[in-house]
């Protein structure tokens, strides 16, 4: 079985991106952390990183049977409203990560217009959230 990890704009350079905002985890640590902490259920991590909205989409579209998905959509979370359709065609449960406290933040990120969609979300916990998430989906997902 397949889980989606999905990462959007940005999320590609951390460990160098605003690292007292993100954290210095790269995304490769990132994968690698949630990859183990499935692996037990012999699930295997399908990382997606990119910049645009529509190769999310496609990525999306591309695993519609995978167990299930994490996804990081940085700030597509304000306006990806395709995004969020795609979400919404998506048969399966997905949590919404993202490393910083957005609320903590800039007004403009106190909204997602994703999340209503999420299983659930999970925010402020840096690199932790990823496998924190995963650890939901192998609860939620039945065998
Ligand atoms: C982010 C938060 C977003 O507001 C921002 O645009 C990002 C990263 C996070 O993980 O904290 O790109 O999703």
């Amino acid at each position: 079985s397949e889980l989606l990890l999905l990462n959007g704009p940005n999320l590609g350079i951390l460990g160098r991106r605003e690292p007292e905002i993100y954290g210095t985890a790269t995304l490769a640590d990132i994968e690698k952390s949630v990859a183990a902490e499935v692996a037990p259920r012999n699930w295997r991590v399908v990382p997606v990183q990119r910049e645009s909205e529509g190769e999310l989409i496609h990525a999306i579209q591309d695993h519609h049977d995978s167990v299930g998905a994490i996804v990081n959509p940085g700030a597509l979370m304000i306006a990806g409203w395709s995004l969020r359709d795609a979400l919404a065609a998506y048969p399966r449960p997905w949590m919404e990560v993202h490393l910083s406290n957005v609320w903590a933040r800039e007004a403009f990120r106190h909204e997602s217009v994703l999340a209503p969609l999420a299983a659930g979300v999970i925010v402020g916990l840096g690199a932790l959230g990823y496998v924190l998430a995963a650890r939901a989906l192998l609860e939620v997902v039945p065998d």
